[in-house]
């Protein structure tokens, strides 16, 4: 039995997405151990969260560094220092430097608003609609130096519904988000997926394409 893994989570924001991990660590269906929480912005509502959880948080301000890779890399060496086995980045808004980041590939992922490759960046909801997309979603990939351009782990769909504002279509996606990112940080947690170069391996076979979120019959599974 391996033991628990241990999960640093970054967040910027609201953090509503860690309060789905939390939420399912605490029901038992994600059997893992959130060491740190840790944010790029001191005020951070998501920071107040994780206290409230009881979870240990780090915030570390960039205005106060010289420069951003001075910030990147002390950033990460504190996160290091609780021995995480994977960083969440759960609505974490910073370009990571590249050298900072290098001896994370393979044991970090994001969670992105869009049906990656399409839609990169910011705004995701204003421009699925501008493009005039029928189906919109969020996206769970492996972090490399390319942003938002990592190997996609899975995905989740929503139809696009006329009138849809940018607001509505955020609203209606993220409880699949939510549902998204605990099922892939249970894929870690059994151990059952890694980055091999550009490919995304889970139990051993290389994906040809993302997995997808099948939440028929209210259960949530990667199929
Ligand atoms: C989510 O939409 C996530 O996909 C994106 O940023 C947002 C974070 O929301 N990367 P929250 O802070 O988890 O509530």
């Amino acid at each position: 039995m391996n033991r628990m893994l241990r999960v640093a989570v970054l967040v910027s924001g609201r953090g509503s997405n860690l309060a789905a991990l939390i939420a399912a660590r605490r029901d038992g269906t994600l059997p893992i151990d959130i060491v740190l929480v840790a944010s790029d912005k001191p005020e951070a509502p998501a920071l107040r969260y994780a206290e409230g959880a009881g979870i240990a948080t780090l915030a570390l301000d960039p205005r106060s560094y010289p420069d951003r890779a001075g910030f990147d890399n002390d950033f990460l060496a504190r996160v290091d220092a609780y021995s995480p086995d994977l960083l969440v980045l759960a609505g974490f808004m910073r370009i990571l430097d590249p050298a900072a980041l290098a001896s994370w590939i393979g044991r970090a992922i994001n969670i992105h608003p869009s049906l990656l490759p399409k839609h990169r960046g910011l705004r995701t909801h204003e421009r699925a609609l501008a493009a005039g997309d029928a189906r919109h979603g969020a996206s769970v990939h492996f972090v490399t130096t390319e942003l938002d351009g990592g190997p996609v782990i899975a995905q989740t769909e929503i139809p696009v519904i006329a009138d849809d504002t940018a607001a509505m279509l955020a609203a209606r996606l993220l409880p699949r988000e939510h549902r998204l990112l605990v099922a892939c940080v249970g894929l870690f947690a059994d151990r059952r997926v890694a980055l091999d170069g550009a490919l995304v391996r889970v139990d051993e076979r290389a994906l040809t394409a993302p997995l997808r979120l099948d939440t028929d019959g209210g259960s949530a599974r990667l199929v």
